[in-house]
């Protein structure tokens, strides 16, 4: 059965951290629970993509949608999150979406993947399990980086720093730099930030 995304898995991660709020200056929050729209997304089958690996127009985004990561800006979430699609020999090969909402309930989904497996010198550690589970940071001199898995079917790999035009430009394209940092090593949530003023902020 499909993946959805919840705002329950968001929640429960949040009301973790909530248990203990205020007793540690890193927690960020608290944070309300709301079930208005549950869930806000799930995969969908009508949005395609012209794969640059496959070179097929597929539906990158039809099995599942999961594991992602938001940011606030300028009062915006966005939201990048994984998507699988059904193709290959694994039947699902990643790629990171972006949706984008002005209250954190009601998404609005680019219909390209934004971050993907391309004909590229990562590709040998992206393909065909592709690129999973994005985390984001933003630094003192305000540039955002990410961290993702790339998987190859064998082995997933932690793969960092990825600037994002495009989160500087406000455009919905981007231009990025994959770089392998580390072989074999666990897959994600693994971009260590502290907490700056209420922001996790690279360190
Ligand atoms: C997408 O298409 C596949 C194959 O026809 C189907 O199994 C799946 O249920 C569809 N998913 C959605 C979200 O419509
Ligand atoms: C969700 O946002 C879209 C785009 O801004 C808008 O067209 C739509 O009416 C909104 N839906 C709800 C239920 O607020
Ligand atoms: C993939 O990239 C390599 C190296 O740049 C190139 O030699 C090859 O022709 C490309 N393959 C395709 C299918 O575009
Ligand atoms: C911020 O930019 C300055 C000047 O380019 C650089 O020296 C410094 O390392 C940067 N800090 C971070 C955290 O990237
Ligand atoms: C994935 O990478 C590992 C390490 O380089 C390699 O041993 C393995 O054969 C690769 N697997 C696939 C399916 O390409």
């Amino acid at each position: 059965m499909a993946l959805q995304l919840t705002i329950s898995y968001l929640l429960l991660i949040l009301a973790i951290l909530e248990l203990s709020n205020g007793q540690n200056d890193w927690q960020i929050g608290p944070f309300i629970k709301d079930d208005a729209v549950n869930p806000f997304m799930g995969p969908r089958n009508d949005t395609r993509f012209a794969c640059p690996v496959r070179k097929e127009t597929i539906a990158w985004e039809a099995k599942d949608v999961f594991n992602p990561t938001a940011i606030v800006q300028n009062n915006v979430v966005k939201l990048f999150y994984r998507a699988e699609d059904y193709e290959g020999a694994y039947k699902g090969t990643s790629r990171i979406g972006l949706a984008i909402s002005s209250d954190g309930l009601n998404f609005t989904r680019i219909t390209s993947p934004i971050f993907f497996p391309d004909n590229d010198t990562s590709l040998i550690y992206e393909w065909e399990g592709g690129c999973e589970d994005p985390r984001i940071t933003l630094n003192e001199n305000g540039t955002y980086f990410m961290t993702y898995t790339a998987y190859n079917g064998s082995l997933a790999r932690l793969m960092h720093p990825q600037i994002i035009q495009i989160l500087h430009s406000g455009q919905n394209t981007a231009q990025f730099s994959k770089m392998l940092m580390g072989e074999d090593l666990l897959t994600s949530g693994q971009n260590l930030a502290r907490l700056c003023q209420q922001l996790l902020m690279s360190p």
